[in-house]
């Protein structure tokens, strides 16, 4: 990948176009809003990077302070659609600027471990981007690092704090579904990538993307945390006739604290997307489609359970999830008990992901 400082163009005054403000030089100035407010870094200012600038914008306990990418073309970008957002000159610089208390790791899954420990050695927390790494060695090595330097951290499952998700535990807890019999995941895409990450061409090799890894993983993580460990009992993936593309199918059987639980999901050809988890015990069953649409049945037919958690600055369940992530990065920040998984669980997700896609 082109390192941006030998392809950014440089104004008269010698500062590239992006510099929109600099980071901020003063004294530590952590909470500049106010004095509950915490900086963050930004590593990474593709889709999710954006997101984090996008959504913290009208927040007054997460502000971000400092950012920066490898690419020229996405730091243009973010100077161009988040001015008030601050560009430091190098990954360092970001994670170093006064008033971070937070570094968000927001690159390809490739790059998480070198951005995590710059972060803990500037004595940082950490909120890291999911898949956590590819690599076991990688891994391995970033849990390994923030355990010893007992940094605060958490992975960004989104249905960690999404209120639909609140629901649907809740329920299950107070046995609306009778004991669980069996789970069903069926993820389908017309296209992958999706159209919207058209830019992140990583996520269609083998080597860093896969749905198995960008998308099954939540499910992994959303097993887990409903049903306990997850074991996998059988799997056949389907890979491109190009060894290095992606794969194109994964079929597999899994069990969760002795529920089964049945995955199939694919890619590329026509029809709408579906992205659906199933949970179906003796009793009833529940269900989350399109991510955090939550329903219930009684065993004849299903209803669309009304959405909680919306609000003025959470028009859609979307926004609504993604601000209460943010919301427990708050309590994170304040060492405040919050529900976002720490980067051991993100390991033993990212395990089992990965042995999916090795059978
Ligand atoms: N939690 C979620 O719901 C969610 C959703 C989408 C993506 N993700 C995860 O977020 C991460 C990024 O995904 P994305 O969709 O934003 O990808 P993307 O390709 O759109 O953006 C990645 C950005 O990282 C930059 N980058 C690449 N290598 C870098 C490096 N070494 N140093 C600094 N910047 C670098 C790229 O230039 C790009 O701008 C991945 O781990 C992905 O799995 C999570």
């Amino acid at each position: 990948m082109r390192r941006w400082m030998r392809c950014c163009p440089v104004r008269r005054n010698g500062q590239p176009p992006w510099r929109s403000r600099p980071v901020d030089n003063g004294a530590s100035t952590s909470g500049q809003d106010s004095p509950m407010s915490h900086g963050i870094a930004v590593i990474g200012l593709g889709v999710i990077g954006r997101r984090m600038l996008d959504q913290t914008r009208h927040r007054n306990d997460l502000k971000v302070v400092s950012a920066w990418d490898i690419t020229d073309r996405a730091m243009r970008s973010a100077a161009a659609d988040f001015p008030e957002v601050p560009l430091a000159a190098s990954a360092r610089a970001a994670i170093e600027a006064p008033g971070v208390d937070i570094v968000y790791v927001g690159t390809p899954p490739a790059f998480h471990r070198e951005y995590v420990e710059m972060a803990i050695a500037a004595g940082r927390k950490v909120f890291c981007e999911k898949p956590l790494a590819v690599s076991l060695v990688d891994g391995e090595a970033i849990v390994r690092a923030l355990s010893t330097s007992a940094t605060a951290n958490g992975v960004n499952y989104v249905f960690a704090s999404a209120p639909a998700v609140a629901a649907m535990e809740s329920r299950l807890r107070a046995g609306a579904i009778g004991s669980p019999r069996q789970a069903e995941i069926r993820l389908f895409f017309s296209r992958w990538p999706r159209d919207w990450q058209a830019n992140a061409g990583w996520l269609a090799w083998r080597e860093e993307g896969g749905f198995v890894r960008e998308v099954l993983s939540h499910y992994v993580y959303l097993l887990r945390r409903l049903l306990g460990p997850v074991a996998i009992e059988a799997a056949a993936i389907g890979w491109q006739e190009d060894p290095a593309l992606c794969e194109r199918s994964a079929l597999a059987r899994l069990s969760c604290g002795g529920v089964p639980v049945l995955v199939s999901a694919s890619a590329g050809a026509a029809g709408p997307d579906v992205v659906e988890f199933t949970l179906r015990g003796d009793a009833g069953a529940l269900r989350l489609e399109n991510w955090f649409e939550l329903s219930a049945s009684d065993g004849k037919r299903w209803t669309q359970l009304p959405h909680g958690g919306l609000g003025a600055d959470r028009p859609d369940p979307r926004t609504a999830a993604y601000q209460s992530q943010l919301d427990s990065l708050a309590q994170l920040a304040r060492g405040e008990p919050q529900p976002i998984p720490d980067a051991a669980v993100a390991l033993e997700v990212q395990k089992t992901i990965e042995a999916l896609l090795a059978s």
